[in-house]
């Protein structure tokens, strides 16, 4: 059975102030003892919205279904289920309750060893004092609503971590889809321009003319090759994501990286013709497993940078030199350009998603060239100096060869 509890107040009790008590959570105050349930209201109502119940049991009715409880005060000793039961029944269907315990001091030992195992915050003695028991429903109030607003804000970070993991996956893929779509756009073009002329030398009085429309449909064919591959890399792309979707990893493929150098080559010829003089020093022909097309991403977009660092003088001034080497079991691969160089602060960040200095840039390029390399189990650095050029190195373990 409970306790006397005398309520006593002091004159430095501030006077009620919440506008909009009912819509406060409401204060849940457990006693079999009615005296002190009414004290209880009298103390606590004009600043919170109290509830009271007569027993545990009935607590638990009042509670069943409702979540918007911010305290519950339980008196250890009633009838039927004891204050500390009620706290441990609260918390497992009500985490979010602050939960007290109101103790006479015979029942310390059972107070104290519910704190310890988690079942209640605190615990106040009987008979209570009105400002303590005051100040403490107010702390509990107030941790709960710090509380919820924790819960809410890690939800909020949750989802906004969520809406930045889709903003780089769309951008990543405009990036990585706008590339080869241009070289599927310009061949196609190409192709048409170059048809247009063929066709009108191949009159039947313009016989000499046949060489040169051979030498035309040889590059028509050159250009419809190109397109091939810019829309096989847009499969690719797109495949990529239809496997990330379902959590799957790409098929790994062996790859003969000197064979991408190539064809990234080509694609890049015409930038390259205004740009700078391209080397190429294959002293090495690695085989590595992954995916032609998404190393010939890396490429592109590591030398479509270099390209745009030149600065503005004769072409025949910019280089860019692509070298493949073997070093130990890593295929070795470097760009190094002569061009603009790069701030040892932009140097840091080079990598992060949507760091870019370009007025038309994403700022994408290297963070999914990273990506691609660390998926392959490589690497991609860089060096640079400001004014004196860059070079990307990227490692890539070499293919074990398979006994024959
Ligand atoms: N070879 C280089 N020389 C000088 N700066 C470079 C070089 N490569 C990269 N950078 C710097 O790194 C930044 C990030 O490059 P990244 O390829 O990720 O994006 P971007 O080229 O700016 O945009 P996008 O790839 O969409 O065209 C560039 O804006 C540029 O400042
Ligand atoms: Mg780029």
């Amino acid at each position: 059975m409970s306790g006397t509890s005398v309520p006593t107040r002091s004159a430095a009790v501030s006077p009620p102030s919440s506008p909009s008590i009912e819509s406060a959570p409401p204060v849940l105050y457990v006693d079999d003892d009615r005296a002190n349930l009414l004290a209880f209201r009298a103390i606590a109502e004009p600043q919170y919205n109290v509830v009271t119940a007569r027993s545990a049991e009935e607590a638990l009715r009042i509670l069943e279904g409702r979540h918007d409880f911010a305290v519950l005060l339980a008196d250890q000793r009633m009838p039927g289920l004891s204050g500390i039961d009620l706290c441990e029944r609260v918390r497992a269907s009500h985490p979010d309750i602050e939960r007290m315990l109101v103790t006479a001091y015979s029942d310390l030992s059972a107070a104290i060893s519910a704190i310890n195992r988690g079942h209640v915050s605190r615990y106040l003695h009987k008979p209570w004092n009105a400002d303590e028991l005051l100040a403490t429903v107010r702390d509990a109030v107030e941790r709960h609503r710090l509380k919820a607003t924790v819960q809410r804000l890690q939800v909020r970070i949750s989802e906004t971590e969520r809406m930045y993991a889709l903003g780089v996956l769309t951008a990543s893929i405009g990036h990585e889809l706008r590339t080869p779509l241009s070289v599927v756009t310009s061949s196609v073009d190409f192709c048409r321009h170059a048809l247009r002329q063929s066709l009108a030398q191949l009159t039947p009085e313009s016989a000499p003319a046949t060489t040169r429309a051979l030498a035309s449909l040889r590059e028509i064919e050159g250009a419809l090759s190109d397109a091939a591959d810019g829309a096989q890399r847009l499969l690719e792309v797109v495949e990529g994501i239809h496997l990330s979707a379902r959590g799957e990893a790409p098929v790994r493929l062996p790859v003969d990286i000197a064979h991408v150098v190539q064809s990234v080559l080509r694609l890049v010829r015409g930038e390259a013709a205004l740009r700078a003089r391209m080397v190429v020093d294959l002293a090495a022909r690695p085989t590595v497993a992954g995916s032609a097309t998404r190393l010939g991403q890396v490429l592109l977009n590591v030398v479509l940078n270099a390209l745009q660092a030149m600065p503005q003088r004769p072409v025949e001034q910019n280089h860019v030199t692509i070298s493949l080497r073997e070093e130990g079991r890593h295929a070795v691969l470097r760009i190094a350009d002569n061009g603009s160089g790069i701030e040892p602060a932009q140097l840091r960040r080079i990598f992060d998603p949507f760091f870019t200095t370009k007025q038309k840039g994403t700022g994408l390029g290297l963070a999914i060239s990273r990506q691609i390399v660390e998926e392959l189990g490589g690497e991609i650095d860089v060096e640079s100096t400001l004014g004196s050029g860059t070079t990307f190195t990227v490692r890539l373990p070499i293919l074990a060869q398979a006994s024959s």
